[in-house]
């Protein structure tokens, strides 16, 4: 007879709880890894003395080039694999704006590493600060175009565009010609470059990837960030207009963020989890490659939940239980994690985003970033450690 329900009962080896990751400050600075990040990461991909493999993610405010090469950069300097199924950049939750805006200035990061960005995320028209300053060099009197520029700058008539969004995508490489064109936008016309709205209400949205006010780099200080660009635009706004700048944020420690990450963490558990089912079908079953686990009677993974059930009052997967459909990899009814790590290095990004949407969550300020041994942090941690691999032992040990 087919069963139509399953429980996974070995939980032995993949945990309940999950781990989401800042990236600058915590396993990166600037072109250095964090000496500790490697262990830590391998740690949770199961060499650790309880032997089980803890799913994790990684949320960075950072940006400015595709999730893939990202994934990429993370994997080689960490030494582990990671998939673009586990990241979440500033700007990632930004593809729900592609249906709603036609032309789009982005701006930030190198030459047009963010155009390519946004166009693969499927913005149709996506113009670069660089477009415009070729267009017309005089919007931007001090600044003369490189011949590298010139030439990845499109020739585009700006006095024909409508300019209906402005997306701040990375960090910007050049304040000076940003934040001109950027003002000039706002108070526009409808997006049209030479143009001027009396009563600056006709510009463009103005979209941030995140808010950071620093970041930190492998310079001993911390850096200014996107964030405090955001804060110069917004004082010139209000010195032409007197008005407050209407600005539309991602990253964290946004509610957004939050609940895109808590879908991205979702996922990817319940990708470990079918990948853990399919590898122990293969160790335990070696005369029945393809047999379903389902089927067999004896089977150390699945067993009716309703036997089950009385006897794992500790069950980590929750009342519910983790269900698989008969002849299918899907699996269903995984509930939320039990606790989620979230390591981090800057308060009013990471710690703030950790402790405001979920009390689920548990947030974990690290020392190696923004934040500066001894300080007081604005947004209190429930715990401070000295580094990434620090937080993964002491959360590790917390759940045994
Ligand atoms: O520009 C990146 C920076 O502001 C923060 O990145 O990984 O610390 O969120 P992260
Ligand atoms: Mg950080």
């Amino acid at each position: 007879a087919v069963r139509e329900k399953k429980k996974i009962i070995d939980h032995e080896r993949i945990a309940s709880y999950a781990f989401a990751f800042d990236i600058d400050g915590v396993l990166v600075r600037g072109p250095e890894t964090i000496p500790q990040a490697p262990e830590a990461l391998r740690m949770l991909n199961g060499e650790n003395k309880y032997n089980i493999k803890v799913p994790y993610i990684f949320i960075t405010n950072g940006g400015g080039r595709s999730e893939k090469a990202r994934c990429k950069d993370l994997s080689k300097r960490l030494g582990i694999t990671v998939t673009e199924d586990q990241v979440i950049q500033g700007h990632t939750p930004m593809k729900d704006l592609v249906p709603v805006y036609k032309n789009v200035l982005v701006v930030g990061g190198v030459l047009d590493s963010c155009r390519k960005v946004a166009e693969g995320y499927g913005f149709k028209n996506v113009y670069i600060p660089l477009d415009i300053m070729k267009w017309n060099p005089s919007v931007t009197p001090y600044y003369q175009l490189s011949e590298e520029e010139k030439r990845i700058a499109r020739d585009v008539d700006f006095s024909k565009v409508n300019i209906d969004a402005i997306l701040v995508f990375a960090d910007s490489r050049n304040w000076a010609a940003d934040q001109q064109i950027i003002l000039e936008l706002l108070l526009s016309e409808n997006g049209v470059m030479g143009t001027i709205c009396p009563t600056a209400d006709k510009g463009p949205g103005l979209y941030f990837a995140h808010s950071d006010f620093v970041w930190a780099t492998d310079y001993g200080l911390n850096r200014y960030g996107m964030g405090a660009l955001q804060v110069s635009i917004a004082a010139l706004y209000q010195e032409h207009t007197g008005k407050e700048l209407e600005v539309t944020r991602f990253g964290k420690p946004q509610r957004g963020t939050f609940r895109f990450a808590e879908k991205v963490l979702s996922n990817w558990r319940r990708e470990t989890l079918s990948e853990h089912v399919e590898q122990l079908k293969l160790e335990d079953c070696p005369d029945g490659a393809g047999k379903l686990e389902s089927e067999r009677n004896d089977s150390p993974l699945v067993s009716d939940s309703s036997d089950e059930e009385e006897e794992m009052p500790n069950d980590p997967f929750g009342e519910k239980g983790i269900t698989l459909e008969r002849g299918s990899k899907m699996i269903l009814e995984l509930p939320p994690a039990s606790t989620v790590y979230f390591v981090g290095d800057t308060p009013e990004s990471d710690i703030r985003f950790a402790n405001s949407h979920d009390s689920s969550w548990y947030s974990i300020l690290v020392k190696t970033g923004v934040y500066q041994d001894g300080a007081t942090p604005r947004y209190k941690p429930k715990q401070i450690c000295d580094n990434v691999l620090e937080a993964v032992k002491f959360a590790i040990e917390r759940e045994h």
